[in-house]
């Protein structure tokens, strides 16, 4: 089968690879008809994340059919049209039992990172009983390759841990996938104002079509100044970090307001100040979090309902054959205006 290997910092290659094989009884093999690109993976193409070593196939994302499945495996059978979790959870370890499949001591995110992942035509699923969902007939399967990992980790990390309420300001903080993600997601609790703060204009303006109330160009304007004065003087109840650096992190303290929730999305690479010398009065929350996907049968029931729709995030469209001219789209998105690249594998 062809699939995309990493081979080190900064190489890739598409290559023929042996069909991946059951290995245990609860393994299903899943043939995937469309996939997309993630910005970890860009991360790992650094060099940034060690647990990936060369030779590993990439991917986390991706929807496809069962067709093969180990004894174990009971949820399902081969013709099930699934959507894979970026998080393999084994569904009774113990962090698994507290909803915490992130950090299943058999899974988490094993995909694409320590085990060959699914920007291929087939993928191994371990633990497929509870890593795989059933797509419900009719469904739009471009839109729910957003629900492996984007939309899930907006939701989980920024919305759900933010505490965003009726009526409450918002600031997102980096307008990438997963910042549009938490945009989209917040709306389904009404707040008063989301006010959007990235460098790229591109961007910005889709997020004004995506319901932000007020966008920010930090790289022309105060972003503080701006929302102290979107706020009142006051800040924002939530503010969400979906960036990754240490500017995004501090921005995020300077907008809090007394009694908010600075809800960390961005993977970090280096070490971040926290400005307890000024916050250690403002009764705030700090929350961290790897998704879980422990919301992804309710994002289902969204989208199907048609009350979110990731569809938009998607601007363009690329063949399994031409994954390399998809990496170079995506990963140039300030010029190619890019935010998911959908990449059909069959
Ligand atoms: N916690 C999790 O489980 C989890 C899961 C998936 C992704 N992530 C992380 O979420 C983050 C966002 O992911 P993405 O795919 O949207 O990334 P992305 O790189 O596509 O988007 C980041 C955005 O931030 C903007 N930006 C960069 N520096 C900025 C600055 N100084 N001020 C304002 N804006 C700035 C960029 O213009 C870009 O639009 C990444 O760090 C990613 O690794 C976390
Ligand atoms: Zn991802
Ligand atoms: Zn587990």
């Amino acid at each position: 089968m062809k699939a995309l290997v990493y081979q080190g910092p900064g190489k890739k290659a598409l290559e023929t690879r042996p069909m991946p094989a059951i290995a245990a009884p609860t393994d299903a093999i899943v043939k995937i008809s469309k996939t997309t690109i993630c910005g970890t993976d860009l991360h790992i193409l650094k060099g940034d994340v060690p647990t990936c070593a060369p030779g590993r196939i990439l991917g986390h994302e991706g929807v496809g059919v069962v067709h093969e499945i180990g004894a174990g495996v009971t949820a399902f059978e081969p013709g099930d049209h699934v959507l894979i979790s970026c998080i393999s959870a084994c569904g009774t370890c113990e962090p698994c039992r507290k909803g915490m499949y992130s950090h299943c001591t058999t899974g988490g995110w094993i995909l694409g990172n320590t085990i060959d992942g699914t920007q291929a035509e087939y993928v191994r699923i371990p633990h497929a009983n509870t890593s795989l969902y059933r797509i419900p007939e009719g469904a739009k399967e471009d839109a729910l390759v957003m629900l492996s990992d984007i939309l899930p980790t907006g939701f989980e990390c920024g919305v759900l841990n933010g505490k965003v309420q009726p009526g409450c300001t918002v600031a997102i903080v980096g307008a990438g996938p997963i910042g549009l993600a938490a945009l989209l997601t917040a709306q389904f609790y009404s707040p008063a104002q989301i006010i959007m703060i990235d460098m790229d204009d591109n961007r910005l303006e889709t997020a004004l079509r995506f319901g932000a109330t007020s966008v920010i160009n930090s790289s022309r304007q105060n972003p503080k100044d701006v929302v102290m004065q979107l706020t009142g003087g006051q800040g924002v109840d939530t503010a969400i970090e979906a960036v990754g650096v240490p500017a995004t992190f501090e921005l995020c303290e300077d907008l809090v307001a007394a009694g908010g929730t600075i809800a960390n999305i961005g993977v970090h690479g280096v070490k971040v100040d926290l400005h307890l010398e000024r916050l250690w009065s403002h009764n705030i929350t700090i929350t961290t979090r790897l998704v879980d996907t422990v919301t992804t049968p309710m994002l289902l029931k969204t989208v199907q309902a048609g009350k979110v729709d990731p569809l938009r995030l998607i601007t363009h469209r690329f063949k399994l054959d031409d994954i390399l001219q998809a990496y170079e789209t995506f990963g140039h998105a300030a010029q190619t205006q890019a935010l998911k690249v959908l990449i059909e594998a069959s």
